[in-house]
């Protein structure tokens, strides 16, 4: 039996909606009435590829449409929250991209309203339906890397600056959500250290500690002002160490049997440490698109009245650690007071 049709319209025609768009008409029995954008100039974009498609201007006409069952919001983080509010009350179910909100408020609030109302609110945390994140969070569970030691994780390129936030809510929504479904659990301690050096009021370039009450400690990297593109995260385990590297094209994912072991010394002369270098294997990975797994989540869970795997909860603890990043960030770090990055050339 072919699965009930849902009529969506997606909200932000910038840069991403366009990925989400592609994705959601994959999807069997989903047609997409509109395509919505503040801006003209993006909805000219929609015609000449998908005439079929409703392009406007207003958010209201999209809501006031009692066809629509559910909006997939692609529009900056400030306008998240009010956009979801205003669909969920007209009995929308909401597709959200990360972050879920820009404060945690905010997030609480969406997140009641969605169970009052018996919505599905969904967040767009992609790496949660990636096969190479799936694949190690298996690894992870299973007991193959041991005790989870550390985690580092760097996530830099030159750009895109965004206007309104900076660094850490745009890229770290990645890395937290990535980290705290591995661990299964958010961490107790966050610190973050950083600057703004292209614009002094925009963090461009963050460091970011974790500290998770399992005993793991996690780094995360972010920058948008880096000569190379990296997407690269080192676990170490008790048993085994593991690195992830999201831009490969194959063997993105490599288990190191490597390893230190600690003898128990009976004297100080005795005091020794076994290394060891084992076999290093890439482990097959499923070959889907995270965003099509993800659109056809959302779609299931709207048939099947489930709960998504990246639910409100799960979007509202990602932003729960977001503003203990940027807060911490705000306390200590230096980039309020420097003014610029300067840059020396050596000769
Ligand atoms: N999951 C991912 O990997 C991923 C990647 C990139 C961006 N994103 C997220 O997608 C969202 C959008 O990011 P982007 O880079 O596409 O931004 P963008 O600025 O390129 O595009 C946003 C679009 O929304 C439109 N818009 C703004 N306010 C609007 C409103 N009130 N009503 C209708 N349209 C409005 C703008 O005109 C613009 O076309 C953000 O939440 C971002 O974090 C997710």
């Amino acid at each position: 039996m072919d699965p009930k049709r849902v009529t969506l319209a997606l909200v932000g025609y910038g840069y991403w909606g366009p990925n989400l768009l592609r994705n959601f008409m994959e999807v069997p029995n989903c047609q997409v009435k509109y395509v919505c954008d503040k801006s003209v100039t993006q909805l000219r974009r929609v015609a000449p590829k998908f005439p079929y498609i409703t392009t406007t201007q207003s958010f209201q006409e999209v809501i006031d449409d009692d066809e629509v069952d559910a909006v997939v919001i692609a529009t900056p983080i400030s306008t998240h929250y009010h956009l979801a509010k205003k669909a969920l009350l007209r009995g929308k179910h909401i597709f959200i991209e990360k972050p879920l909100t820009a404060d945690s408020q905010s997030a609480e609030e969406l997140v009641r309203l969605a169970d009052m109302q018996r919505l599905i609110l969904m967040v767009g945390h992609t790496f949660k339906y990636s096969p190479p994140v799936v694949k190690i969070k298996e690894l992870i569970d299973s007991g193959e890397l041991g005790d989870i030691y550390y985690i580092s994780s760097s996530r830099v390129n030159l750009g895109l600056h965004q206007p309104d936030v900076s660094v850490i809510w745009d890229l770290a929504p990645h890395d937290f959500s990535i980290i705290f479904y591995w661990l299964g659990e958010e961490p107790s301690r966050v610190h973050a250290f950083g600057r703004g050096c292209v614009k002094p009021d925009t963090p461009d370039v963050a460091f970011i500690n974790l500290a998770f009450d399992s005993g793991t400690v996690a780094e995360v990297q972010l920058s948008w002002l880096s000569p190379v593109k990296l997407r690269r995260t080192v676990i170490v385990g008790s048993k085994k160490m593991l690195i992830y590297d999201d831009t490969e094209s194959v063997e993105k994912v490599k288990v190191f049997d490597h390893g230190v072991n600690f003898i128990e010394p009976s004297s100080f002369e005795e005091f020794q440490l076994s290394y060891r270098s084992g076999d290093i294997v890439s482990p097959h990975l499923d070959n889907y698109e995270p965003l099509y797994a993800e659109a056809k989540h959302f779609l299931d869970c709207i048939r099947e009245g489930k709960r998504p795997r990246t639910d409100g909860l799960d979007g509202l603890r990602i932003v729960r650690a977001l503003e203990k990043a940027e807060k911490s960030l705000m306390e200590n770090g230096n980039f309020v007071e420097d003014s610029r990055c300067k840059f020396r050339v050596i000769r």
